[in-house]
């Protein structure tokens, strides 16, 4: 969802952003634009619908000189995609350039204020409605540049990051925060932005994270200066990027999707390392055991996230009753934070993110922090607005994830809760010693398995050509694999657009049945817990309403071999466990599919990866 990139210095501004916008497609975008002051202070706005390649196609013959500037790519909120409402947008006298992630809500009642002034707007979008107020209050107040942003911002409900070039001014961009992110990297004499540290990790790993209601001032030849909106300085606190330039490379895969797929043994050991010690005999969470008290006060555990990140929540439901017998409740984090939840302060909210910086689950983090619960956060990516604003947390260390399908977070994800639920056992007496080594010598085992579950790939890619055209899916499972069914269906409908439902395996017959036929084929998570006589059923019910099947099964099963069509053998683990290995066929499945009908696996249509607006 938009990208933000801005650079001064004396590189070459216009390769530096575009490559920048590049390394950001994978957030999801419809158009790309850039704005360049020159040497002299000229300022050259090109914007186009469409790729970044586009806009490259576009600028061939402009004006490219520059000493500094900004470039966006746009995710469509207010207004069609289209030339015009791409960004960067101008000040009506073209002296402003401002590029905008976020929502700015209330822009109708500015907008129409400013028309009384004699504004006029030649966009739809709620960022031309900021860039102009910024400039009329400059003008009208004959303040400076940055004390007109410091009230614009005040006037703006909503979330922004936001940056600016002004037209006469080469050595200056001016950027700002609030719910959305935006990231600085300090160079050599020279000075980068980003929505996050990937547009300049080849020349530096020196960052600071822009905080809310802060705005940062860049200016040549000086050092970083951050002000909050009251015009106070606070202190730039310089972190370090923690992820290298390869990992944002396909590494001679086709896709990021397949290459994060086969990446999963690796990114699962560095998901454990560390955290299975004294040979598997314990397991070390610091951001667990540095809040005993609370997980050994709490008496109800709620989960919100969203997407891919939800379905690892309902494992993580099961895997926190099952090991800890607390009670969890999962919450999409877009309901929960308008629902007037009842929170207490025994409570422990836990919010799950790839990105970090979803803005529902922000949301629903400052609900349940004002409401005195514990939070705690199970992201990604480091220093991202989600891990900062909990109290403690786990990060997943499964490297960047640029595939807009999630796939190694599902499954970093499933696994710190597996580690979670063990930690917490340990600390609550819920399991023995015994019983926690022995889950946690599986979990040691997993990227084994994930690795040997990998080799169905040839017959996964054969069976996708069977199924490429079907129009219907219908993912089942129970128990552990009842989310494992949710997420292959949203796979599926996310990068092939077929439509895909999951369901628990049971509440089919009380609904889904009907639209079982032989061109509705079903795809059946069926491993060997104590739930396998009871799908063995369900699996009767769809064969003998002519429902094709795809299975997914233990090695060695004898009985499902017989009704399925086709059967995916997946190695033997405990069942609480079992997710980790049976998500990996669906994933394949799904990409496959995708593949086949030539869609676009790691941009899909109208999908964003990060996704900071309501
Ligand atoms: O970054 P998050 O985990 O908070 O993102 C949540 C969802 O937007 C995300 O999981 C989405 O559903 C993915 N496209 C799924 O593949």
């Amino acid at each position: 969802m938009c990208g933000i990139v801005g650079y001064l210095g004396d590189g070459n501004v216009y390769e530096i952003l575009i490559n920048g916008l590049k390394r950001l497609e994978y957030r999801g975008y419809d158009s790309a634009g850039i704005a360049l002051v020159s040497p002299e202070g000229k300022l050259n706005v090109y914007k186009t619908l469409g790729k970044v390649s586009n806009l490259e196609a576009y600028c061939r013959d402009k004006n490219l000189t520059a000493r500094a500037g900004i470039a966006h790519t746009r995710w469509a909120t207010h207004g069609e995609p289209s030339d015009c409402n791409a960004h960067p947008h101008y000040s009506e006298d073209g002296r402003l350039a401002l590029v905008h992630n976020g929502t700015i809500e209330n822009y109708q009642v500015l907008r129409e204020a400013l028309q009384q002034h004699g504004c006029h707007f030649s966009t739809q979008t709620d960022t031309e409605v900021l860039v102009q107020l910024i400039e009329y209050i400059r003008t009208s107040n004959s303040c400076t540049l940055i004390e007109a942003v410091r009230e614009a911002l005040k006037q703006v409900v909503g979330a922004y990051a936001v940056a600016i070039v002004e037209r006469g001014n080469p050595d200056t961009i001016i950027a700002a925060r609030k719910s959305s992110p935006l990231v600085v990297g300090i160079g050599d004499g020279e000075t980068f932005l980003g929505s996050d540290g990937t547009p300049f990790i080849e020349y530096t790993d020196k960052v600071v994270y822009v905080q809310d209601d802060e705005i940062a001032v860049i200016t040549r030849d000086q050092p970083l200066k951050i002000i909050n909106l009251d015009n106070e300085e606070t202190k730039v606190d310089v972190k370090k990027l923690e992820f290298s330039i390869a990992q944002l490379e396909k590494g001679g895969y086709d896709h990021f999707m397949l290459k994060e797929i086969f990446e999963q043994p690796s990114t699962l050991t560095d998901c454990i390392r560390g955290r299975v010690v004294d040979n598997a005999q314990r397991v070390l969470l610091n951001g667990v055991f540095d809040h005993k008290e609370k997980f050994m006060d709490c008496n109800r555990i709620i989960v919100v996230a969203c997407g891919t990140s939800w379905h690892a929540g309902l494992l993580g439901k099961q895997l926190i009753q099952d090991l800890c017998a607390i009670p969890v409740e999962v919450e999409y984090a877009s309901e929960f934070r308008y629902s007037h939840p009842v929170i207490t302060e025994r409570d422990i909210v836990i919010a799950v993110s790839q990105s970090g910086e979803t803005a529902d689950t922000l949301a629903a983090i400052q609900i349940a922090k004002a409401k005195g619960a514990f939070v705690y956060g199970i992201s990604n990516v480091v220093g991202a607005s989600i891990p900062r604003e909990t109290h403690s947390g786990t990060y997943i260390h499964v490297g960047p994830e640029i595939g807009v399908a999630s796939t190694k977070a599902f499954t970093g994800q499933v696994t710190v809760f597996t580690l979670l639920a063990l930690a917490i056992a340990q600390l609550r007496g819920t399991l023995t010693q015994p019983q926690i080594a022995e889950v946690s010598g599986h979990l040691q085992q997993i990227p084994h398995y994930v690795k040997e579950t990998l080799k169905l790939n040839d017959k996964i890619r054969q069976l996708s050509l069977i199924y490429t055209y079907a129009r219907n899916f219908l993912y089942l499972g129970r128990g552990y694999s009842y989310p494992v069914a949710l997420e292959g269906a949203l796979k599926l409908k996310e990068i092939s657009y077929i439509h895909a439902e999951g369901y628990p395996a049971a509440e089919m017959k009380h609904g889904p049945i009907a639209l079982i036929d032989s061109e509705m084929p079903s795809v059946i998570i069926a491993p060997h817990d104590h739930l396998y006589d009871k799908i063995v059923s369900n699996v009767q019910q769809v064969k003998s309403r002519g429902g094709s099947i795809i299975a997914i099964v233990t090695k060695g099963d004898t009985v499902i071999r017989d009704l399925a069509d086709h059967v995916l053998e997946v190695p033997d683990v405990p069942e609480c466990l079992t997710p980790l290995i049976t998500s990996i066929p669906l994933q394949l499945l799904s990409y496959y599919i995708a593949i086949n009908k030539g869609k676009d696996v790691d941009m899909p249509r109208n999908l964003a990866k990060s996704v900071t607006v309501e």
